[in-house]
C-alpha cells in the first residue's frame, strides 16, 4: 500500500456501535490515525469528547440518547457530503436511531464492536459497570438498559477474539472491497 497513491474516493461515515468498554474507541481511534497517515481527511466523533460539547445538555434516558445520535448524525452528514471520512464511536444501543442515520446520510459503514457484556464488565475502563452493579449510575448500557445489536453491519469486531490490529484490518479491507478506499 503505496500511501502516495492513496486515494478516499468519497465522503462516508464509519460508525462503530457497541457496550461501553467493548473498544470502540481503540479501533475508532486506530482507524484515524491510519487515514491521516495516507494523507486522508476524516475526522472521530467520540461519544465521550462529543458529550462534553456538542451533548452537554443530555443525559442517558431513551430521548437524550437518541438525540445525541441525530446530532452525531447531523455532523456526520456534513463532513461525509464535503469529501471526509467521518468516524463516530459512540455506544448508540438503539437500531432505530443507528438506522436513521445510515438513510439520512447514505454512505454509512456500521461497525459492530462485539463483546459480551460479562467481558466488557472485566475490562471495565472507566469503573462505570461497578459503579452500575453496585446501583451508584442507573441505566447503564449492558447493566441496566438495553443494547441493540445490528442486524446487518458492514464489520463484526469481535474484541474477545480479535487483536485491535486485526479489527482495524478489517475495516480497512471492508473500506477497499466497498470502493471508498483505493490503493
Ligand atoms: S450513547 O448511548 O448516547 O450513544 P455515548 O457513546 O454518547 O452514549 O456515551 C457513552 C459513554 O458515557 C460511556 O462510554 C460511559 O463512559 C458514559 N456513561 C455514563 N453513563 C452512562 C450510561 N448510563 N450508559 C452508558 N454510558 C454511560
Amino acid at each position: 500500500m503505496d500511501p502516495q497513491n492513496t486515494r478516499l474516493t468519497q465522503g462516508l461515515t464509519i460508525w462503530f456501535t457497541g457496550l461501553p468498554s467493548s473498544g470502540k474507541s481503540t479501533i475508532a481511534r486506530a482507524l484515524e490515525r491510519q487515514l491521516k497517515k495516507w494523507g486522508l481527511r476524516s475526522e472521530l466523533l467520540d461519544g465521550d469528547v462529543v458529550r462534553t460539547h456538542l451533548s452537554r445538555d443530555l443525559g442517558f434516558s431513551k430521548e437524550d440518547r437518541d438525540a445525541n445520535i441525530k446530532r452525531i448524525g447531523f455532523v456526520c452528514q456534513l463532513l461525509s457530503r464535503n469529501g471526509v471520512a467521518a468516524i463516530v464511536s459512540a455506544v448508540s444501543p438503539y437500531r432505530e436511531s443507528r438506522d436513521a442515520n445510515r438513510s439520512r446520510i447514505g454512505n454509512f459503514i456500521e461497525v459492530y464492536v462485539k463483546a459480551s457484556s460479562e467481558a466488557c464488565a472485566k475490562r471495565d475502563v472507566k469503573g462505570l459497570y461497578e459503579k452500575a452493579k453496585r446501583g451508584e449510575i442507573k441505566n447503564f448500557t449492558g447493566v441496566d438498559d438495553p443494547y441493540e445489536e445490528p442486524l446487518n453491519p458492514e464489520v463484526i469486531c469481535d474484541t474477545e477474539r480479535e487483536t485491535p490490529e486485526e479489527s482495524l484490518a478489517k475495516v480497512v479491507a471492508k473500506l477497499e472491497a466497498l470502493g471508498y478506499l483505493q490503493f
